[in-house]
């Protein structure tokens, strides 16, 4: 049984005072649910306010990005043992506006992969296709090519733990969401894709989340969807209130 996992992206967002207070109305909600774990991923220079209001509650703290490298001459970076160390368990990337702002490619996501599990995060790999290759038919090339290079090389174990997102980049911060069907179909292909490249017994075990304009009001026909396994969300996760009902929603549709 896979425990569907709603996370928090918060983006550039917040104050610390603002970021404080999130946390801890969501650490409440997050306390409120079991069939569902809750997680945030607020800005680095929050991290250790976030995880301090976390602490004690069932809330998984995570980063939005690192780099691969331990350390070393890379200003303005941040490393994975540095996330670890502060207490983060989890940690975003090749989220799409790292990969389309920020034109991070598959191999240094890959890299980046490999260096979360090697200092004990457990990342949450991003993968979706922009509106023009959807229009051109190509969702199912890029979505292989994103999942086929992020895990590369990865055991099975690691593999297993990993989080997929499926975020349609036509989808984030638009309004527009995947219709629940439009979701799944993607959900259902990266899942035979995980066969191929491992097994069913993995395949089924991965948890692949959908993200993209998830909201109070779409949360329960998205999850009601047998292929998908919670959500990342951004804007609706900056809003105590919405977050809370997003998750009330996903355990609502999980549970029957
Ligand atoms: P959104 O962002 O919910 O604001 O569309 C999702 C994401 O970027 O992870």
């Amino acid at each position: 049984m896979r425990k569907p996992f709603i996370c928090g992206n918060w983006k550039m967002n917040t104050n610390r005072a603002e970021a404080v207070a999130l946390a801890e109305a969501t650490a409440a909600a997050a306390a409120e649910v079991t069939v569902v774990e809750v997680g945030a991923c607020p800005p680095a220079c929050y991290l250790e306010a976030v995880l301090a209001a976390a602490q004690g509650t069932p809330l998984v703290v995570g980063g939005q990005n690192m780099y691969f490298q331990e350390k070393g001459a890379f200003t303005g970076e941040i490393a994975g043992p540095m996330l670890a160390d502060l207490g983060c368990t989890t940690v975003i990337l090749g989220h799409s506006e790292r990969r389309h702002v920020f034109g991070e490619p598959d191999d240094l996501i890959s890299k980046k992969v490999h260096a979360a599990f090697a200092c004990g995060l457990k990342p949450i790999l991003c993968v979706g296709e922009l509106i023009e290759q959807r229009r051109a038919g190509e969702t199912e090339t890029v979505v292989r090519r994103h999942v086929a290079t992020g895990l590369e090389g990865l055991s099975p174990e690691q593999a297993a733990a990993i989080v997929i997102a499926y975020e349609p980049v036509w989808a984030i911060g638009t309004g527009e969401t995947a219709t629940p069907d439009q979701a799944q179909k993607v959900h259902a292909f990266i899942r035979t894709l995980l066969a191929d490249l491992y097994d069913a017994r993995l395949a089924q075990a991965v948890r692949i989340q959908y993200g993209g304009s998830v909201k109070p009001e779409n949360a329960y026909d998205l999850m009601r969807e047998p292929d998908i396994d919670g959500a990342l969300v951004g804007g609706a996760s900056l809003k105590a209130d919405s977050f809370a009902a997003i998750i009330a929603e996903a355990a609502k549709a999980k549970r029957l």
